[in-house]
């Protein structure tokens, strides 16, 4: 290859669709059809987790970051890892998630977000689900059906959903109501989520048993329970 053409090459962030956001699809006896090309709807997600308060680009959140500083750390960082490198092999199976819940302080809310982002870096469609917020925004709007329909779907039918601090504060009835139409789409259609809460795996069964029993079914290869135990808290370290 001739320098100049290698450099060429380089220059583009996307060789797929060469940095023009479209890929054309040639078709039988007609023009090409022009698609949305993956690195436009990576920039989408990322551009989403943006409005939720995470900037993929500049978070503390790395698994680089994440320092293994006890045998609970050890133990959570591996179980990550290692999903995140299985992930394209069990994407579609009944096994296909991962559960990051116990002790507080102890840097779920770290862990899920870097195995998002190392998702996001494999080109899988992540969507970051800020638990408390996006609840208390839906219940804000329970009137407004269109609002109601467009934020669930988005929740169930993303590629990939990691839900932070699953269950935090307060909870009723319709919390539970709208973690369980969630849950229970993605479960039917064998679509991973990524979760991290403060309950126990005890506790989530025992508060919820349809949605803890989901979560557990779908996270059963990749549980990481972090023991209460106030020693396993970072913030206190
Ligand atoms: N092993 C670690 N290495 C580096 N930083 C860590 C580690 N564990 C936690 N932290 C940091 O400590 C803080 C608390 O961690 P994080 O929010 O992930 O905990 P959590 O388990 O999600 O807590 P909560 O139950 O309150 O949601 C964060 O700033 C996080 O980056
Ligand atoms: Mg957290
Ligand atoms: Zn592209």
């Amino acid at each position: 290859m001739s320098s100049e053409k290698k450099l060429k090459k380089a220059s583009y962030k996307c060789d797929k669709c060469c940095d023009t956001g479209w890929v054309l699809i040639p078709q039988e006896n007609r023009q090409p059809l022009a698609v949305s090309c993956e690195c436009r709807e990576i920039e989408k997600v990322k551009n989403e987790w943006k409005h939720s308060g995470i900037n993929v680009e500049m978070t503390k959140h790395t698994f680089a970051n994440f320092k293994v500083w006890n045998r609970a750390s050890q133990r959570a960082k591996d179980t990550s890892a290692a999903y995140c490198t299985d992930f394209d092999e069990i994407r579609n199976s009944r096994r296909n998630s991962i559960l990051l819940c116990g002790q507080v302080g102890s840097g779920k809310t770290h862990l899920s977000v870097a195995i998002g982002l190392n998702l996001l870096k494999q080109k899988i469609k992540v969507v970051y689900m800020p638990y408390r917020d996006v609840i208390t925004k839906i219940k804000q709007n329970i009137l407004d059906q269109e609002y109601y329909v467009k934020t669930i779907s988005k929740y169930k039918l993303c590629e990939v959903l990691l839900i932070d601090d699953l269950f935090k504060g307060k909870i009723n009835e319709s919390d539970i109501n709208i973690v369980f139409e969630i849950i229970n789409y993605r479960y039917l259609n064998f679509l991973p989520i990524i979760v991290s809460s403060e309950f126990s795996i005890e506790r989530l069964l025992n508060f919820d048993e349809a949605v803890g029993s989901r979560i557990y079914e779908m996270s059963k290869d990749y549980v990481v329970e972090i023991e209460k135990d106030i020693h396993n808290n970072y913030r206190l370290k």
